[in-house]
């Protein structure tokens, strides 16, 4: 996953240097650094009002910034209005115009362009093509689903050729199968054409599946910046953890650091050191916990033995999902049940509540959060 796809240069495309946004007294974006390579797909990933469309909508200058500095292949954006940046915009609301023709929407972008007809028109169909809309540009906008819609409006944005396509919750509208089809084109898509796309989004799922590279914002900064995989397995706080996925806290103490190593003590777990990087320093924090995803403790069922580490525990909630069953569960010792996740295998059953239970698990697959 985090290999470089053959579209990624390796070069900065977009480069944010402490960057601030108010609005009047509001602290919208507070000192965003950070930066995109070419050809890269990278989320913007937060809660609702953390900024994400604040930072999209600075690259396109629909936004001004108050302090810091935004480049674009080298050049500082400062002084270079929206229209000709080398960046195009695909919104939320389709903002497709309904009373005009496929073809029409998808070359609206074109009336300028000193290209011939001919030349337009077949811009145009290499563009309805790439978006899966061959076939399509004589019907009326108006008479198009959900899901065409935003492909006319990807279509209308890529026909420009930007180095740059952002993409501001391009999916939220479409029910969930319609968006998991759609996640899955624009992928193939973005490798297709090599172009660097910025997607804002509030679904962790989404930024996960899609992202070479996700920023998850909160509160106008980005807490951390990470490919997928990192993000979800070594989250640099609680509030990224929490965000990203399930993760479950263990109150831990904390008995000796050596080298890096942390020794700590968890009810539940009992004794289990540590690596440096399996740790995350919270600044002001408190108190530790050790976190862990549902999916890293295993239940042993008869005979089963584990490999690695093992602790007992009692089943308190069960539900069933088909392919997964999610248990929660009291590891001994504890009172805060605990999420677990396991793969329904045929001929296997699924436990009860009040079963007494082994369960495997290993220290590798912890976050140590102080
Ligand atoms: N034009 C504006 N004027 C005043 N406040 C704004 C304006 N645009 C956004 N904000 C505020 O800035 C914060 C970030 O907004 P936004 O970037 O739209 O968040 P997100 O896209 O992450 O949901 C929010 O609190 C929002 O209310
Ligand atoms: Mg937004």
């Amino acid at each position: 996953m985090t290999s470089e796809k053959p579209t990624m240069s390796g070069q900065t495309m977009i480069e944010f240097k402490d960057v601030h946004k108010y609005y009047g007294d509001y602290h919208a974006l507070r000192g965003i650094t950070a930066t995109i390579k070419a050809g890269e797909f990278f989320s913007l990933l937060g809660p609702s009002g953390c900024g994400k469309t604040t930072l999209l909508r600075t690259i396109a200058g629909f936004e001004g910034i108050s302090s810091g500095v935004v480049m674009i292949d080298g050049k500082d954006m400062v002084s270079v209005p929206a229209n000709v940046r080398p960046t195009n915009m695909v919104f939320q609301s389709y903002a497709i115009f309904p009373h005009l023709t496929v073809e029409q929407n998808v070359g609206f972008g074109l009336r300028k362009d000193p290209r011939s007809k001919a030349e337009k028109a077949a811009a145009v169909a290499e563009a309805l093509e790439m978006v899966g809309l061959k076939g399509y540009g004589a019907r009326a906008a108006h008479a198009l689903s959900g899901g065409q819609r935003q492909r006319v409006a990807l279509a209308r944005a890529l026909i420009l050729k930007p180095k740059v396509l952002l993409l501001d919750e391009p999916l939220s509208a479409l029910d969930k199968k319609m968006r998991e089809q759609m996640q899955m084109e624009l992928i193939k898509l973005q490798r297709q054409v090599g172009i660097t796309f910025i997607l804002v989004t509030h679904d962790q799922e989404e930024a996960l599946v899609m992202s070479d590279r996700i920023a998850v914002m909160f509160e106008g900064e980005i807490a951390q910046l990470a490919d997928p995989e990192t993000l979800y397995r070594r989250p640099n706080s609680r509030k990224v953890a929490d965000f990203i996925g399930t993760m479950n806290f263990l109150p831990a103490e904390i008995l000796s650091e050596i080298d890096g190593k942390v020794e700590v003590e968890a009810k539940g777990f009992g004794r289990l050191t540590l690596d440096a990087e399996q740790v995350s320093v919270a600044p002001g924090s408190s108190s530790a916990s050790i976190g862990f995803r549902p999916e890293t403790l295993t239940i042993l069922f008869d005979g089963q033995t584990a490999t690695d580490r093992e602790s007992r525990a009692e089943v308190v909630e069960v539900v069933y999902y088909g392919d997964m069953t999610y248990y929660d569960i009291k590891l001994e010792g504890t009172t805060e049940p605990m999420r677990l996740s396991m793969r329904n295998v045929f001929g296997r059953p699924v436990l009860d509540i009040g079963t007494q239970t082994r369960v495997a698990w290993s220290p590798g697959a912890l976050v140590l959060f102080r």
